[in-house]
């Protein structure tokens, strides 16, 4: 064997060793599971300046079904359509970089592709109408949301957290007996 094989049989080893220690390091980061950062978003939304209640910090106080437009009629909250956006921002905050990216989407046509922050796996059943007409706050799942400048998950999303609210809310408000069971069919398809 010449040194040149053992060369490059070292160097092909290197190779795996990095591509290895690569997925060791950022493998667990492309599921994301509670806990992670919040997913860079194709435009940075600040909730909070279009939600906050503050209106001496120029926060709009904009109700959550302004924008969120489906959650009260369907199995998904939605993400906004981008005309509704237009309503202000066709001559409101150019000088920045997100609303000039946003404005370049409506001209061209072109949805944004907003990463999902929340998303609970096929097989389980989850609808926002029900929820939200029962009087469970938007803050409840989602936390202050209206206070934040990068959106981002505060509940793991779990079984155990879902029945325990299920268990606090029979008890608490009673609500509509029967509504809520701990049959896996409730939740589970
Ligand atoms: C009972 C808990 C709960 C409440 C109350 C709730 N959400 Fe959600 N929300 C969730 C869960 C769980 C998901 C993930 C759903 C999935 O993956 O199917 C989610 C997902 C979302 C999404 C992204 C997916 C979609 O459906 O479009 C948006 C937007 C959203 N919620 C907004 C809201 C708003 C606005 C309110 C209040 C009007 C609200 N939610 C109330 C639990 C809740
Ligand atoms: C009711 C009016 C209104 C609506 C509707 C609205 N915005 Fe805004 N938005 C504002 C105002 C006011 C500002 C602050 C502008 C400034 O500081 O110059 C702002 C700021 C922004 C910024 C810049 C944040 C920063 O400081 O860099 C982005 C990005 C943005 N909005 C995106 C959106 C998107 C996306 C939508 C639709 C989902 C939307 N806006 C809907 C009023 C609105
Ligand atoms: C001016 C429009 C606007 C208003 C008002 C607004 N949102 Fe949103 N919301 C957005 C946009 C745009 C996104 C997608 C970008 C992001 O996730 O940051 C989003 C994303 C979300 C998500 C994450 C969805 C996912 O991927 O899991 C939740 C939860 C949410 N909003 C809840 C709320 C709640 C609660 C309120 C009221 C306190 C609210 N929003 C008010 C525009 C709005
Ligand atoms: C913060 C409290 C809370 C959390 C968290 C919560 N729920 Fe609920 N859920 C309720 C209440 C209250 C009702 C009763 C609604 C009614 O009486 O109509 C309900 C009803 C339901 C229903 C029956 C109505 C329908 O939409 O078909 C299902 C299914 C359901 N929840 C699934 C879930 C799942 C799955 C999770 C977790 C991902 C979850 N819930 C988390 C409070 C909660
Ligand atoms: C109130 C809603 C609810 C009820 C009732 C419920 N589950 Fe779940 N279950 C969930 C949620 C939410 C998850 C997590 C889904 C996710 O990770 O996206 C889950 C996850 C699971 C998992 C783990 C699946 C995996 O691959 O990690 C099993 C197993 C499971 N449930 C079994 C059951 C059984 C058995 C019952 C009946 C005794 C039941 N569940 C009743 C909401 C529920």
């Amino acid at each position: 064997m010449n040194i040149l094989k053992i060369l490059a049989g070292l160097a092909a080893l290197c190779a795996a060793c990095v591509v290895g220690f690569l997925l060791f390091v950022y493998g667990p980061f492309m599921t994301p599971t509670f806990g992670d950062p919040a997913p860079a978003q194709p435009i940075p939304f600040p909730h909070n300046r279009h939600a906050g209640a503050n209106a001496a910090a120029g926060e709009l106080g904009l109700p959550c079904a302004f924008c969120h437009v489906f959650v009260e009629q369907s199995e998904q909250a939605g993400a906004p359509p981008l005309q509704l956006c237009m309503t202000c921002h066709v001559g409101l905050g150019l000088d920045k970089p997100g609303v000039q990216k946003l404005v370049e989407h409506v001209n061209n046509n072109e949805p944004i592709e907003w990463v999902r922050v929340h998303q609970l796996r096929h097989f389980i059943r989850f609808t926002h109408k029900r929820h939200v007409k029962a009087g469970v706050q938007c803050q409840d799942c989602h936390g202050a949301v209206e206070q934040m400048a990068v959106l981002t998950r505060v509940a793991p999303l779990q079984m155990g957290w879902c029945l325990t609210c299920h268990r606090q809310k029979e008890a608490e408000l009673g609500v509509s007996p029967g509504s809520m069971t701990e049959d896996c069919w409730f939740c589970h398809r």
